[in-house]
């Protein structure tokens, strides 16, 4: 029994404080945190009421005041912090963790504010301060990243001898109804879907222009779809934990219509992050668009169709060449029955409450800095379906894409 305190009250927040509920024997009381305190009050209210788990408190805070984290944490003593405000924070949140002796877990890397760019060497940087602690720091705990580091562990782990060719796959066929939205926030989102593609290849990142590479891949329950070569941070442990990888890439489906909206909004400068000067005070423009668009976690409620995300990999097994396909599909409107946010939310929020889990419950240990792939697959996995997130594998079937002879 523990108390646990989640950092921000968005649409991730939410499933969060509704996965931790449901399972009140490890998690006794729950504190949720954010800056605005309102949005914390109604999820907590919403939370009580469809779970029947009382023990939850709410607070403001500023997750960037260092003094002010460690005080809230230190009168609350939470056994860990699930960090789902934004990625700026994650520095000042595991500051704050280590100051104050407790176990922290994220779901997307830091990025500083001034520049559109995501790595993990700034929280990386903490292992020795985590380890000289006795702390565990997770990164990196939501769906991708997330699930398909723990996917692509339990393919080194009982799949393969050897990892070659790693493809993440990701297709979001859900259909809100709306022009122009984001499936988290929006400012996070643009900055990393406009950035230039990357991928790993014999060593190497070898970069393209936005969007460059397209292929259509078939998604299981969905169908064919139009998916873009891009970036995405867990390509960056991933190829470095699992070093026989000689290619790693990372697919997410758009459509047209959403290509066509990102492309004029970066065409007018509302895509850009410097700040510009309207009427008398400083302004940055993709800020501004974030609060005209809508807000992620208000798509819910006519949000139909699935998520399809996975890992497809090509490799050796007893000297043999082996195809495998790793995948879960999340409904939409299931998550949103279940927790009043749409599946991009769901996908991201139950693995941060089962890794959180599995750091309370010992099956995760170890002092210092880990990606999700540092740890045993097996028993996250063994819950994953049960929490929400039922896992599929096939082995041997049509991987869909070319690999070098
Ligand atoms: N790994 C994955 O699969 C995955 C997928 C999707 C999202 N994510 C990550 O999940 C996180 C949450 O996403 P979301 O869609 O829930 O975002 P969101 O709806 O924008 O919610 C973010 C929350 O953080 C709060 N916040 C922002 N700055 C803060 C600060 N300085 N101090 C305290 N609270 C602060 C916001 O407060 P206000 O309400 O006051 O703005 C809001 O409640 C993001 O980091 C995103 O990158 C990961």
């Amino acid at each position: 029994m523990s108390n646990v305190m989640i950092i921000g009250a968005g649409g991730v927040g939410r499933v969060v404080a509704y996965k931790c509920a449901q399972h009140p024997n490890i998690f006794s009381s729950i504190l949720i945190a954010s800056r605005t305190p309102s949005k914390c009050d109604v999820i907590a209210a919403d939370v009580k009421r469809d779970t029947g788990h009382q023990n939850i408190t709410t607070a403001g805070v500023d997750a960037e005041d260092v003094p002010a984290l460690v005080e809230l944490i230190r009168s609350f003593q939470p056994k860990i912090v699930i960090h789902v405000a934004l990625p700026y924070q994650d520095l000042t949140i595991m500051d704050a963790c280590l100051e104050a002796g407790v176990h922290y877990l994220d779901t997307a890397n830091y990025e500083p504010k001034e520049e559109a760019k995501f790595e993990y060497s700034w929280q990386w940087a903490y292992q020795d301060k985590f380890k000289a602690a006795g702390l565990t720091a997770v990164l990196g705990c939501g769906f991708d990243p997330g699930v398909t580091g723990v996917f692509t562990a339990r393919a080194a782990k009982h799949h393969f001898d050897e990892m070659h060719y790693l493809d993440i796959v990701d297709c979001n066929a859900g259909d809100h109804g709306k022009a122009f939205a984001t499936n988290f926030n929006p400012e996070i989102n643009i900055r990393e879907i406009t950035q230039k593609g990357k991928y790993w290849e014999n060593n190497n990142w070898v970069y393209t222009e936005p969007h460059a590479i397209k292929k259509v891949l078939n998604y299981p329950g969905i169908g064919p779809k139009d998916s873009y070569l891009l970036y995405h941070e867990e390509l960056e442990s991933l190829t470095k934990n699992f070093p026989t990888l000689k290619r790693a890439r990372f697919w997410m489906t758009f459509g047209q219509e959403y290509l066509t909206h990102l492309r004029v909004i970066q065409n007018i400068g509302m895509a850009s992050i410097e700040p510009v000067e309207f009427q008398g005070m400083e302004i940055v423009p993709l800020e501004f668009l974030k609060a005209v668009l809508p807000d992620p976690g208000s798509l819910g409620d006519n949000y139909v169709g699935e998520t399809s995300i996975g890992c497809r990999i090509r490799g050796l097994k007893d000297g043999q060449l082996k195809d495998y396909y790793i995948w879960n599909n999340c409904s939409h409107e299931q998550a949103f029955r279940e927790t009043g946010a749409q599946g991009v939310s769901y996908t991201t929020g139950v693995p941060a409450m089962l890794g959180a889990m599995m750091v309370l419950t010992g099956e995760w240990s170890g002092a210092g800095v880990f990606n999700v792939e540092d740890f045993n697959p097996d028993p996250f996995l063994a819950k994953l379906g049960e929490y929400g997130l039922a896992w599929h594998e096939e082995v041997g079937g049509d991987l869909e894409f070319d690999y070098p002879k």
